[in-house]
Formats: structure tokens, sequence, C-alpha cells
């Protein structure tokens, strides 16, 4: 029979070199969000024009959002008896979310957000396959988070299709 063992799951013993690759990932996790937190900011102020104010505002609510998603992803690296990493470790990353020539130029955001969320959503997927059957708390938070991304480029899609109709984007 079987002894008890006081940890069990992803912080057991013999799950350590899988916590260390899911501590990777979700080092990668936190800080794709603080740079969509950054990248979001700026492009919920810069942008001018009559149509950039829906935009604006909807990246306003983003904001939370991704940052919420930063601190559910430090958290779980404390959990899984990582260190959330300093900010000298920051690397950026987001070319396409830099601000545009225009600042009236609303599709350039549009798809820089489109393209900051898609990121994300692979990378997630990544994670939820990496925990499977040995991380179910990683999985089912990264799961959660997948669905705020996803929810959000379907928003960014729906702007980028008014743009398309007209033939701007
Ligand atoms: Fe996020
Ligand atoms: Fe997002």
């Amino acid at each position: 029979m079987a002894t008890t063992t006081t940890s069990q799951g992803i912080n057991a013993p013999e799950n350590a070199e899988k916590r260390k690759e899911i501590l990777k990932l979700l080092e990668r996790a936190y800080w794709m969000e603080i740079e969509s937190v950054m990248s979001y900011i700026a492009n919920s102020v810069n942008p001018d024009g009559v149509r950039a104010q829906e935009i604006r505002e909807a990246l306003e609510e983003d904001i939370q959002d991704e940052l919420g998603h930063a601190q559910r992803f430090a958290h779980r690296i404390k959990e899984l008896y990582g260190v959330v990493p300093g900010s000298l470790d920051f690397q950026a990353e987001q070319t396409y979310l830099q601000p545009p020539e225009h600042q009236t130029d609303i599709v350039h955001v549009i798809k820089g957000v489109i393209e900051a969320e898609i990121g994300g959503i692979e990378h997630y997927n990544r994670i939820i396959e990496a925990c499977d059957g040995v991380d179910w708390v990683t999985q089912d938070m990264t799961i959660d988070i997948l669905r705020d991304e996803e929810g959000h480029k379907r928003l960014f899609e729906g702007f980028l299709r008014e743009y398309e109709v007209e033939g701007r984007a």
C-alpha cells in the first residue's frame, strides 16, 4: 500500500522538472501581460479622432484585464515555489504595437492589438497543454485567462471588420 505523501501533483518531488518547465512558461506569460499593459496604456491615450474614442475606451478596459492576468501569473509562480522576476529581466517584443506615425492611424492600433492577443492565445494554449495531467490549477487558471484573450481578440476583429468594409484596412 502506498504511503501518504505530503505533496502531490505539480509540487511533488518527482515532478520537479515539469514544475521548472511550467515556471518558465508562466514567467513568459507574466512578461507578455506586463508588456500588453504598457502598450495598451499608450494606445488608449495616443489615438486622435472621433472614431478613436471607441478603441481608446476598449483598451482602457483591457488594461485592467491584462494587469489582473499579470498578477494571477505572478501568484501562480510563487505557488510553484518560483520567484517573480525583477524588472531588469524584462525584454520588449511588441514591435507591432509601437505608436504609429500618425495618431489617427487607428487600423495600426487595432491590428497590433489583435497580434498581441494572438500571441497570448498561442502561448496560453501551450501552457494548458504542458499542464495536462500534472498541474490542474495552472491549467484551470490559464484556461480562464485564455477566454479573456479570445474575447479581446474577437472585439478588435469586429472593429477591424468595420474598417475593412469601408476599404480602409
Ligand atoms: Fe492578458
Ligand atoms: Fe488580452
